[in-house]
């Protein structure tokens, strides 16, 4: 019997390619023989009373925060927090409204799918992607609308771009509002000088994914609770994650995390110092090359590539001639992700690739524009209705069932009980959708 995996991830790794993606450990870790499960003395991700909760209280002094591993990545602890907010809005005799910036990831969705909180969103920014979320904007929603249990935002965004997470958490909390951040992208904020991340800019709840930012293994990902949220958190925590976990958490994964915690609190900062200083350089010189640049956070270097005669897959296509692997791409970025593991020869590898890929005339084809579409019932009540696969130029007006997402970015264009307009079609097509999973009923 053949063994695909194996074969894939033995010859991938000894082809010695440059990785610009996740996860952030670069390929280095491998320990299989520490494979275990919770043996005596192993102590349990969902008790946590021994080695893990020992583990957890240093992760907890690092980051300042009551913080948790999760062993299945942000999605793991978005549903858990996701869950926890639901249940303290029912304690609090409050209606579990949650608001959330549009360019939030599969896993809020799949969150309202299962809970069933109500999900009422606060708009997109320049592109699906990002959010161009203000705290004026907040404010003003705030003031005249039902106070929601928590405001959602999605910080660092797939292309690096932030908000202003400490002006957003000042006008929550006037408002009596938690303020829950996927941070899965910005795990190492908290190492740069000053801190950038959410718990220590006023976030009640982060989720940070390990894995894609620190040198962590594939699934390590953390839930931060800051230390001045509810007590009903912290002790609901464990509970709650059992609740949509596997009830075998990875060992490796676990081992992973607890191995990082005396790097992260000793020399990480000044590793992450230094990777941030050389981005910054490369961006520069990529900008003075003429690549036009997404602004954002430093840890990721965000190509518009259409200003230089690409779209994201062809430039992705130039770069793998080099044997360079790209995070993500799509029709217009192309985003790269190096991290404190990535090698001077490997930055140095990139730039004379990127350099040596001629220009070309202005790719000027651009999305069509669209509007968030019209809520016709919940994702939950969507999702749970019988449904038929439909080729999307059959889908003008249905509604939709199953949010249809690619992954990366998992972030959807049209979420599940939406009415699908003749404007989203293009849309569609643009991004490579071409069927859609919408209600029966209505054949
Ligand atoms: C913005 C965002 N949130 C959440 C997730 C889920 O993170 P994980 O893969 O650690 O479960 C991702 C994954 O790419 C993401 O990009």
């Amino acid at each position: 019997m053949n063994t695909p995996i194996c074969d894939f991830l033995e010859s991938y790794a000894t082809a010695s390619p440059v990785r610009m993606h996740m996860p952030g450990h670069k390929g280095i870790a491998e320990r299989d023989s520490h494979d275990l499960t919770e043996i005596v003395g192993a102590d349990c991700l969902f008790v946590a009373d021994g080695i893990i909760g020992e583990s957890e209280k240093n992760l907890s002094s690092i980051y300042g925060a009551d913080s948790f591993y999760s062993a299945e990545g942000s999605s793991l602890s978005i549903k858990t927090a996701l869950y926890l907010l639901t249940l303290y809005a029912r304690e609090k005799g409050r209606k579990p409204l949650i608001l959330s910036a549009r360019n939030a990831h599969r896993a809020f969705i799949s969150s309202a799918i299962l809970i069933d909180f109500d999900v009422e969103w606060l708009g997109w920014g320049s592109d699906y992607l990002s959010s161009s979320l203000t705290a004026e904007a907040l404010e003003a929603r705030l003031a005249s609308g039902e106070c929601p249990v928590a405001v959602y935002i999605t910080s660092p965004d797939y292309l690096g771009g932030m908000v202003d997470i400490g002006a957003i958490a000042e006008v929550c909390h006037r408002h009596g509002t938690l303020l829950m951040v996927d941070n899965a992208h910005g795990a190492y904020l908290k190492f740069l000088s000053p801190s950038c991340h959410p718990i220590d800019l006023g976030a009640d709840i982060s989720v940070d994914s390990a894995h894609k930012t620190l040198p962590a293994l594939t699934g390590a990902g953390y839930l931060h609770l800051n230390k001045s949220i509810d007590g009903f958190f912290k002790e609901r925590v464990k509970d709650a994650m059992a609740l949509f976990a596997s009830t075998s958490p990875s060992y490796l994964i676990l081992e992973s995390m607890d191995r990082l915690n005396p790097y992260l609190a000793g020399t990480f900062s000044r590793d992450l110092q230094s990777i941030v200083c050389k981005i910054a350089d490369i961006k520069q010189k990529l900008t003075d090359f003429g690549f036009t640049l997404v602004r954002g956070e430093s840890m990721k270097i965000t190509i518009k590539t259409k200003s230089y005669g690409y779209t994201g897959e062809e430039l992705s296509n130039e770069l793998q001639k080099s044997n360079i692997y790209v995070e993500f791409f799509d029709s217009d970025y192309l985003t790269l992700m190096p991290s404190t593991a990535t090698m001077d020869e490997e930055l140095d590898r990139l730039t004379s690739a990127l350099f040596s890929i001629e220009r070309r005339p202005v790719i000027s084809a651009a999305v069509p524009a669209f509007a968030i579409p019209e809520r016709v019932m919940s994702p939950r009540a969507a999702s749970m209705t019988p449904s038929v696969l439909l080729p999307i130029d059959k889908c003008v007006g249905r509604v939709l069932s199953e949010t249809s997402v690619f992954c990366p970015p998992a972030v959807p264009i049209i979420v599940s009980g939406e009415r699908i307009g003749e404007d989203l079609i293009p849309v569609l097509a643009y991004y490579g959708i071409s069927a859609l999973r919408v209600l029966k009923d209505e054949t």
